[in-house]
């Protein structure tokens, strides 16, 4: 497993800077959680849920090194925290789920010793870790049951050991299906602007010894037409009710065009990418990042600051181009209701609100 990101017992979080892979590996170290809540700005740490499990740990981090003997103080900057850490990224649900998991431990033992609070958030944050991880592999096996013998698999982004905290959805089923035998192509978009799919999933994909070639994102239509792809499988940031399903920017335009190809377009994703609070993808928002990111590359200028861009991170697939999603529960197929698993990942500010509603 490639390491990712570590919270040691110095109070520090140690993460890989996504942004550099693959051509360097290079690990930060950092005792402040506003580094760390840029750190997921910057998409040095990315993957909705390896965002949410950085920003757990970065709430315990923010709590242990705040010196104060003052129980409002403490309150009050738990808040400021948590605040900062939600303002970091506003569109994968993890993120939320997280932060709101930290909220309730937080809530439910305000009144004991601040150490003790410290140590329930530590196991919070441990928590969310170690069932992330257990959730990838149930999506792995979950899903591989879907890829046959030899199959040929087209993926976008980087959905895999580098965007959560075990072997990935989208990819923790490759890495599943390839593990019992399966013979397993991957056609990897490159996804402009940032390039997750040439640096990352590449990366990793070559670190678990699976075939693959990079393209850019406007050859998947062809090779479509062309028949070499049987599926593709691609993760999630935020899935509605509805089971409409937002992802990196391409992931829509990779959808329309399997379906006009009769090709399954299959998502991956834990519960705790669901968003029980909405009904339609609609009210998903989605982050608009800095324009540089596309009219630079590495750095460099490629074209005028004085034009137009527009550089939306994401964007909807409706629930009715999506064949199937992958949780770890099963794999659930249309109409998309989610039954069993809404009690369970239902966000605790909706449980909240309903509780005083019926009051
Ligand atoms: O902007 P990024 O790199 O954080 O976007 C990541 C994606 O779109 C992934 O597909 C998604 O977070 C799922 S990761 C299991």
């Amino acid at each position: 497993m490639i390491d990712k990101l570590e919270y040691t017992n110095k109070h520090e979080l140690i993460y890989l800077d996504q942004t550099l892979l693959p051509l360097k590996q290079k690990y930060h170290k950092t005792k402040s959680y506003k580094d760390a809540a840029e750190a997921i700005r910057k998409l040095q740490i990315r993957g909705a849920p390896l965002i949410g499990i950085a920003a757990a740990y970065a709430v315990v981090m923010g709590v242990h090194h705040y010196d104060t003997d003052n129980r409002k103080n403490f309150e009050i900057h738990f808040y400021k925290i948590t605040e900062t850490l939600r303002n970091s990224r506003p569109t994968a649900k993890n993120l939320f789920y997280a932060l709101d998991r930290m909220i309730k431990v937080f809530e439910e033992n305000i009144k004991k010793d601040f150490i003790e609070i410290e140590d329930l958030l530590l196991r919070e944050a441990d928590a969310i870790y170690d069932e992330d991880a257990e959730m990838c592999k149930r999506i792995g096996v979950n899903g591989a049951v879907l890829l046959g013998e030899k199959s040929t698999v087209l993926t976008h982004c980087n959905a895999g050991e580098l965007a959560t905290g075990g072997i990935g959805t989208a990819l923790g089923i490759i890495y599943t299906a390839q593990k019992q035998g399966k013979d397993i192509f991957v056609y990897a978009d490159e996804t402009r602007p940032l390039l997750q799919g040439s640096r990352l999933t590449a990366f990793e994909l070559n670190e678990n010894g699976i075939d693959f070639d990079i393209i850019t994102d406007s050859m998947a239509a062809n090779l479509m037409k062309e028949q070499v792809i049987d599926c593709v499988i691609v993760g999630a940031d935020r899935i509605a009710s509805n089971g409409d399903v937002v992802n990196k920017v391409g992931s829509y335009s990779l959808a329309v065009n399997a379906a006009y190809h009769k090709i399954p377009f299959y998502v991956a994703a834990p519960g705790s990418t669901i968003d029980f609070d909405i009904l339609t993808g609609e009210e998903i928002n989605i982050e608009e990042r800095s324009p540089d990111e596309i009219t630079r590359v590495n750095g460099e200028k490629i074209t005028s600051d004085k034009y137009g861009v527009m550089n939306p991170a994401f964007d909807l697939v409706p629930n009715e181009l999506v064949t199937a999603i992958v949780t770890e529960y099963k794999v659930h197929y249309p109409p998309y209701n989610f039954g069993g698993i809404k009690q369970m990942f239902q966000s605790y500010v909706q449980v909240q609100r309903s509780e005083s509603e019926t009051e």
